[in-house]
C-alpha cells in the first residue's frame, strides 16, 4: 500500500496537502463563524480562559510550539508548552480557567496521557489533539478536535506534525472568536489563508530534485546544526528531529540568537548549518546570525520566501517557500527539511519506515 512510493515515508510527505485540506474541512457555519462542535466547549469556558499549556512528546510537541505564536497572538492568552513527561511530574499551576492542549498524533502516549490525567485531577479543561478516533487520551479529555491525517504508517511523523498545527491553528482561530479579539472578518481571512496552505504545500513539494542534491552533502556531516527564530524555532527542532531519528547523523536546533551563547563553538568550515529565514519581523536578525556563522566556515542552507533574492547573498544554498501569512510558515517550511533527513537517510541505507531503536507508539515512559 506504498502507492509506488519507495517509503512509507515519503508517500506520507506527499500527502500532507491533501491531509491539511481535510483538516480544515468543514470548520465553519453558513455565516463563516468556526465552529468546533467535536469540542463542547461553550463560549463562557473560553472567554473565562487564562492561560493554556500545551503538552506533548516530541514532534507534536513542536507543532505545540508553533501553535504557542498563533494563540498568542490571535486569541490574547499567554501559552506555556511543556514536555508531558515534565509537566506530569510538576506541579503546574492550574484552575478550572486553565486550558490544557494535549497533543498526541496515537493518542496512546504514556506521558501524554498522564499530563493529561494531571491536568484534569487539578480541575483544568483539557483539549486533545489527536488523529486516532476514539484513543485513549481522546476518551479521557473533556474535549477532542481531531486531525484527518489518515494513518501514518513511517515512524518518523510527517503528516500527522502539519495536521496539528493546521488544527491548532484553527483552533486559535476559534480561540480568538470566542474571545472577541479578532473582528469575524478577520478571522475568516486568516482562515481563507490555512485554507491556501495545501496548494503552496504541492509548490514546494514538487521542487524537490535540487533538495536531494543538498542532502548529499548533508549526508556526509559529521554534525548539523539547524537555527531559526520565532515560529522558525520549533522547525529547527523539528529539522534537526528527522534528520537525526532516520539519518543518525548529529543534529541540533537552536533559537539563532542563542548561537553567541554556546553553540557557536561547535561551527567548525564546511559544516552545515540550515537556516529558517523567511520573510517576517525578525527577518533581517535570522540574516545577521546567517551572516555570523558564515563568518565561521559554515556552509549556509537558507530556508526563504520566494523573491528575497538579498538572503542569497548571504547564503550559499536558497530553498524558496512562497510567500504566507508570518504565521504559517511553518506549515511549509518544514517540508523540505523532511526531504532532506529523507534524501540523507536513503543515501546512507537507513531504514528510513523503521529506524533503529524507535516505536511508532510509546506506550512505556
Ligand atoms: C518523531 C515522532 C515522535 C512522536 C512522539 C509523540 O518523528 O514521531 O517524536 O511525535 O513519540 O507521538 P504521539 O504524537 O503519537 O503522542
Amino acid at each position: 500500500e506504498k502507492q509506488g512510493y519507495p517509503h512509507f515515508m515519503l508517500k506520507e510527505i506527499h500527502e500532507q496537502p491533501q491531509a491539511i485540506a481535510d483538516t480544515l474541512l468543514a470548520r465553519t457555519d453558513p455565516d463563516g463563524r468556526i465552529v468546533l462542535d467535536e469540542l463542547r466547549f461553550d463560549g463562557a469556558d473560553l472567554r473565562s480562559a487564562d492561560k493554556v499549556y500545551v503538552v506533548a512528546c516530541g514532534t507534536s510537541y513542536h507543532a505545540g510550539l508553533v501553535a504557542k505564536h498563533a494563540i498568542e497572538h490571535w486569541a490574547g492568552i499567554g501559552v506555556e508548552v511543556e514536555i508531558a513527561s515534565e509537566f506530569r511530574y510538576r506541579d503546574p499551576i492550574l484552575t478550572p480557567h486553565t486550558i490544557v492542549v494535549a497533543i498526541s498524533q496515537s493518542g496512546e502516549t504514556t506521558d501524554t496521557i498522564a499530563a493529561a490525567a494531571h491536568a484534569r485531577d487539578q480541575r483544568a479543561r483539557v483539549v486533545a489533539i489527536s488523529n486516532v478516533v476514539g484513543s485513549t487520551l481522546t476518551r479521557e479529555a473533556d474535549a477532542v478536535l481531531y486531525t484527518r491525517a489518515g494513518p501514518e504508517i513511517a515512524v518518523a511523523s510527517t503528516k500527522a506534525f502539519t495536521t496539528q498545527i493546521a488544527a491548532l491553528g484553527v483552533l486559535a482561530l476559534f480561540l480568538a472568536q470566542e474571545r472577541r479579539k479578532l473582528f469575524p472578518e478577520e478571522c475568516r481571512d486568516q482562515l481563507a489563508r490555512l485554507e491556501q496552505l495545501p496548494e503552496l504545500m504541492e509548490q514546494v513539494l514538487e521542487a524537490d530534485g535540487h533538495l536531494a542534491e543538498l542532502a548529499e552533502r548533508i549526508a556526509r556531516a559529521d554534525y548539523v546544526m539547524f537555527i531559526g527564530r520565532h515560529n522558525g524555532v520549533p522547525i529547527a527542532l523539528e529539522g534537526a528531529l528527522k534528520l537525526k531519528e532516520i539519518s543518525y547523523l548529529h543534529a541540533e536546533g537552536f533559537p539563532a540568537g542563542e548561537m553567541k551563547h554556546g553553540p557557536i563553538a561547535l561551527i567548525d568550515s564546511g559544516g552545515p548549518v540550515i537556516a529558517i529565514a523567511t520573510r517576517g519581523h525578525v527577518h533581517s536578525k535570522v540574516v545577521s546570525n546567517i551572516q555570523e556563522v558564515k563568518a565561521r566556515g559554515a556552509e549556509v542552507t537558507a530556508i526563504a520566501t520566494e523573491g528575497d533574492t538579498a538572503v542569497k547573498e548571504h547564503a550559499d544554498h536558497v530553498v524558496y517557500v512562497p510567500e504566507v501569512h508570518e504565521l504559517l510558515y511553518p506549515i511549509l517550511t518544514v517540508l523540505p527539511l523532511q526531504a532532506i533527513a529523507y534524501h540523507a537517510a536513503v543515501l546512507l541505507g537507513r531504514d528510513v519506515d523503521q529506524p533503529r531503536n524507535l516505536a511508532k507508539t510509546v506506550t512505556v515512559e
